[in-house]
């Protein structure tokens, strides 16, 4: 199952919100995961690269890709449909061979904040998106959303963006967020991520677990 992370708006939180689910994926689901990184910046990669030298053995392994690589690399990761491919995309959606990859997916994470600029991007990628792959399912995250945003302006853009997909629960801005690595997500941020990750698992990734404990799904 192939998982993009996007948003064409800089800092939005998609290559901490791979990690932050790529870590939960793996640790609390135990789902066989593989992040793929086309960010420019390599941002993951470096993280990785950083604490593979500090840690014995990694949950998943992170990929540096470029888009000519890409057609290859998912034959070969796609072969067992319950394997999870997270992809972090670049923020800056200017390459034509982006639209393979936006055909190949079967879910997109779009992290998002309810200011205007970032709404006007999010409504934006949402609709190049179904343009070019209208089977596609969209998942909106809130994210760094600070405790003084309007109840009205929350409801507004929930209510525009769930024209194109699920809205989750909302993460909130914290300081800790920059400690998130490839072999963790800091112990206080469990709770603020927990929700949102349960909601994604629940709605998209349960069915794919063969050892799925029914009562354990009932608890949320
Ligand atoms: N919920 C949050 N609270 C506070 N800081 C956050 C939160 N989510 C992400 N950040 C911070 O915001 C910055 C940008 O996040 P990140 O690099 O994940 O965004 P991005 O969308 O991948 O950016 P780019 O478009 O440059 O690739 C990082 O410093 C990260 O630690
Ligand atoms: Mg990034």
């Amino acid at each position: 199952m192939i998982i993009l992370i996007g948003n064409q708006k800089g800092g939005a939180g998609k290559s901490t919100l791979t990690l932050v689910l790529a870590n939960y994926l793996t640790m609390s689901r135990h789902c066989k995961v593989t992040v793929i990184d086309m960010d420019y910046q390599q941002s993951i990669v470096q993280k990785y690269q950083r604490a593979k030298l500090l840690e014995n053995s990694e949950p998943y392994e992170v990929i540096a890709a470029s888009l000519e690589q890409y057609p290859a690399l998912l034959k070969v990761l796609t072969e067992n449909l319950e394997d999870l491919v997270l992809i972090d995309l670049p923020g800056k959606l200017d390459d034509d061979g982006l639209i393979g990859v936006f055909r190949s997916a079967d879910l997109v994470l779009c992290p998002f904040s309810y200011d205007e600029f970032s709404f006007e991007s999010t409504v934006l990628f949402s609709v190049v998106l179904e343009k070019i792959n209208p089977e596609v399912q969209t998942v909106f995250i809130p994210n760094r959303i600070k405790a003084n945003v309007r109840y009205e302006t929350m409801a507004e853009v929930d209510q525009q963006l769930g024209r194109f997909g699920l809205v989750t629960e909302s993460i909130p801005d914290r300081i800790d967020f920059s400690r998130v690595s490839t072999f963790r997500t800091p112990a206080s941020l469990i709770p603020v991520v927990q929700p949102v990750m349960d909601q994604l698992f629940v709605n998209y990734f349960a069915f794919l677990v063969d050892d799925l404990n029914a009562n354990d799904l009932n608890t949320y």
